[in-house]
């Protein structure tokens, strides 16, 4: 792993291929146990969760529904608090199991506007799972059930996170050099 160079910014290794995929294997695992018979619902936050949330439910082998969500409060490396709503999701969550997949949960406003949502259509029970938790900067006391790796208040890209659009497609996550 090299550093990358992703418009004014140099970003080093931080979290490797091998070792994000062990995390994926293990949520998948606990998911599955958790779920069995309930075929739950996870709702995708894109663009971000696109890369982890495909890689889990392959790794998941319980029967699932999957939609997509996309919501914005970022503007290149800091929430701004402020929720742009792009598209919501298609199905009916009434007496559904949902899992919400983030890639990275920061302060928490996307997902706690989110969830607002999804409780007003009295979905039988709402979970999260996420890749990356950032807990020096989370702002509210909802638990994360299913939460991969917590990271220090540093900005990150890679495995589906972007800085101004570029990263994504790294199979690993890279930190802001000056973090
Ligand atoms: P929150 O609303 O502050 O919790 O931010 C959540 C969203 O902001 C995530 O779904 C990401 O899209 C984006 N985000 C937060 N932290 C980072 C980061 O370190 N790198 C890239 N995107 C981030």
């Amino acid at each position: 792993m090299n550093e990358v160079q992703l418009h004014d910014v140099s970003f080093v290794p931080f979290i490797s291929a091998q070792q994000i995929e062990q995390v994926v294997v293990e949520l998948a695992l606990r998911i599955d146990a958790d779920y069995k018979g309930l075929n739950p619902i996870l709702l995708v936050v894109l663009n971000g969760a696109f890369v982890f949330a495909a890689d889990l439910v392959r790794k998941m082998t319980i029967p699932l529904q999957l939609d997509f969500i996309r919501l914005s409060s970022y503007d290149g490396t800091a929430s701004t608090g402020q929720m742009k709503e792009h598209f919501f999701w298609k199905s009916s969550l009434k007496d559904q199991h949902v899992i919400i997949v983030e890639d990275i949960v920061d302060t928490g406003h996307t997902l706690h506007h989110l969830l607002n949502k999804i409780n007003a259509e009295h979905a039988a029970s709402v979970e999260v799972a996420c890749l990356l938790k950032k807990p020096e900067a989370y702002q509210y006391p909802t638990p994360l059930k299913y939460a991969g790796i917590s990271i220090p208040n540093k900005f990150v890209v890679g495995y589906g996170l972007d800085y101004n659009g570029l990263g994504r497609d790294l199979d690993a996550i890279y930190g802001k050099k000056e973090d």
